[in-house]
């Protein structure tokens, strides 16, 4: 309601309406400002109709770009599938025709050393899983938090890369970190330094996480050989087989954050992820 309106509505305040004593009702308003505070309320009622228009359609949007995540999401579950546990599962059947061969032969020696190669290969697919599954939800998460399987994950990512100098700067509070983005803090790091280990040859990362009342900052950088960077990060993926830095841009987005990569040729690649916090977002920790 404007300023204007609120004297047309009665006891409102605003210019009087003169009438007839037979023109006003029982509690006193006359018959035009009945019709004025009809108005009004007609006014009131097109202007929510059109708001709630206008949100539903944000709310499409929203949807719509919700799918396409979830979308990239399972392409790429799917292909991890297919790539990791398809693969071992075709390895296993392979080792278990081989091993009937070598029983029905009475090769016995040879079918020892091919059940020991089967029951590594079956610890391995085992690994894979519990990955994939980390990978799903990593329950970790609701746990430790997102700095304690931060914490986790480092060590992990130091035992597989010895060689990698892995830099870590958390000054962070775990309670000023918003449930909500637990999960794209993680993924945008397991996602940034997998990146860096597949493809940057880098001999050092740098992961930092700064929280405030005010914001949670995150960065990840490294002294790779780096690479020319799309403009529009989020536009990748798609009809494209790699969806990472797509992925990594669109869950900082739709978190409310914003998310920038800088890249030269062997100057190395700089993530950054910004989420701003209002009171809202501060609010949604309950301890
Ligand atoms: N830190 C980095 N250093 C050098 N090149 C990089 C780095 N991060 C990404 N790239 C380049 O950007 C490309 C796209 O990365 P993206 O994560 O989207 O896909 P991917 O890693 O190839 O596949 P996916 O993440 O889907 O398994 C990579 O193929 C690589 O050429
Ligand atoms: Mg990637």
């Amino acid at each position: 309601m404007t300023k204007g309106d609120a004297g047309n509505f009665p006891g409102g305040g605003g210019s009087e309406v003169r009438g007839t004593p037979s023109s006003r009702d029982e509690s006193g308003v006359s018959e035009p400002g009945v019709r004025l505070a009809h108005e009004a309320a007609l006014r009131l009622v097109s202007e929510g109709n059109r708001e709630i228009a206008r949100l539903q359609s944000e709310l499409k949007l929203a949807a719509a770009a919700l799918v396409t995540s979830q979308e990239m999401e399972r392409k790429r579950m799917a292909s991890e599938l297919h790539d990791s546990i398809g693969q071992a599962l075709n390895a296993l059947s392979f080792g278990i025709q081989l091993s009937s061969d070598q029983l029905r032969k009475g090769r016995i020696a040879e079918l020892g050393a091919t059940l020991d190669s089967l029951n590594s290969q079956v610890r391995d697919a085992i690994e894979e899983v519990r990955g994939i599954a980390l990978d799903l939800r990593p329950a970790m998460l609701d746990d430790l938090g997102v700095i304690g399987t931060l914490s986790w994950f480092f060590r992990q990512v130091r035992a597989l890369h010895p060689r990698l100098d892995l830099r870590v700067e958390i000054e962070a509070d775990e309670r000023e970190v918003p449930d909500a983005l637990r999960t794209p803090i993680y993924r945008v790091v397991q996602e940034a330094i997998s990146n860096v280990v597949k493809h940057s040859g880098a001999t050092e990362i740098t992961v930092t996480l700064h929280t405030s009342p005010k914001q949670v900052e995150l960065g990840i950088k490294d002294n790779g050989r780096g690479f020319t960077a799309p403009r529009d990060v989020s536009a990748l993926g798609g009809a494209q087989a790699s969806c990472g830095l797509a992925g990594m841009s669109n869950r900082v987005e739709f978190s409310g954050g914003t998310f920038s990569l800088a890249s030269k040729r062997d100057k190395g690649t700089s993530i950054k992820a910004i989420w701003p916090l209002g009171p809202d977002e501060r609010d949604t920790n309950g301890d």
